[in-house]
């Protein structure tokens, strides 16, 4: 595979860096975003400029897309590396296990690598476009566990941490979990996906998430056989919400919680 051998190795350099700072992150060393809720420590910001440094070193022609350092330059390039470096921030702060670092590569805005690393699950995925995917080198595919009644489905709340008081994913939440077997909110969207992509769930969405939450975790599940779109079953996503699952008899019956769906104006 073309890109495996330093995406995954920069991935997992990226990701013990994360794992190290760890336990000596302070308060001080925590900034806010938009609001107190939402959080970025040093060693986010340090996690992206590793990966960011190596990436213009190796690949000083693509484009990249970081959450904490943005945009590069638009050169024209077909490709765009798309960096999440700790995806699940609050639950790496509070010292619990499910975060990772989130690399993805695009070409003309579809997936085409994608890594992520959950360095306290020790849990590496991987997948390159034709060539399937992985965890710790081993093959990935989504399993099925039958209709939304006997399937474990995942969700995240990034809706209410941005004050979405109206179209948030509660009522979404409620009536799923009234028709599922169980939901669970672990707080990394780059490893829901990469949970659908292994079979340890079935199905995941959420409302308001950013291309750097799941640029790598798309790529590994589609690589794996699942199956990405917006809540209106188009390829809106995230704008339009995202939904991932393992195949399309549960792709349909979770759209159907979703009739006409459109973003909340103004969001
Ligand atoms: C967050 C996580 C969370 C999702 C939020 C994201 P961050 O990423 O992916 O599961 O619900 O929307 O912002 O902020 O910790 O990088
Ligand atoms: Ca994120
Ligand atoms: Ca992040």
């Amino acid at each position: 595979m073309k890109y495996q051998q330093f995406l995954a190795d920069l991935a997992y350099k990226a990701g013990q860096l994360a794992l190290r700072m760890q336990q000596d992150i302070t308060d001080d060393d925590v900034s806010t975003k938009e609001t107190a809720r939402d959080i970025v420590t040093i060693a986010d910001k340090a996690t992206e400029k590793l990966i960011r440094q190596a990436l213009a070193e190796r690949y000083p022609d693509y484009r990249f897309y970081g959450e904490e350092t943005g945009k590069s330059d638009d050169n024209g390039s077909p490709y765009c590396w798309i960096v999440d470096p700790i995806d699940g921030t609050a639950s790496y702060r509070e010292g619990q296990l499910f975060w990772c670092t989130s690399i993805g590569l695009w070409k003309d805005g579809t997936p085409l690598a994608g890594a992520v690393y959950a360095p306290a699950l020790d849990e590496l995925y991987y997948a390159e476009l034709g060539e399937g995917a992985t965890v710790n080198g081993k093959p990935i595919h989504v399993k099925s566990h039958g209709k939304l009644e006997t399937s474990v489905v995942s969700t995240g709340f990034a809706c209410l941490r941005a004050g979405w008081t109206i179209g948030n994913n509660v009522p979404y939440f409620e009536q799923i979990g009234l028709h599922c077997r169980g939901v669970r909110r672990f707080g990394s969207a780059a490893m829901d996906l990469c949970y659908v992509a292994c079979g340890k769930s079935d199905a995941f969405w959420e409302l308001n998430l950013q291309p750097y939450d799941l640029a790598a975790g798309a790529a590994i599940l589609l690589e794996a056989g699942g199956i990405v779109t917006d809540l209106r079953n188009g390829n809106d996503f995230p704008k339009q919400g995202i939904l991932a699952s393992n195949g399309p008899a549960l792709h349909q019956e979770l759209l159907e919680f979703f009739p006409n769906y459109s973003r909340p104006a103004g969001r």
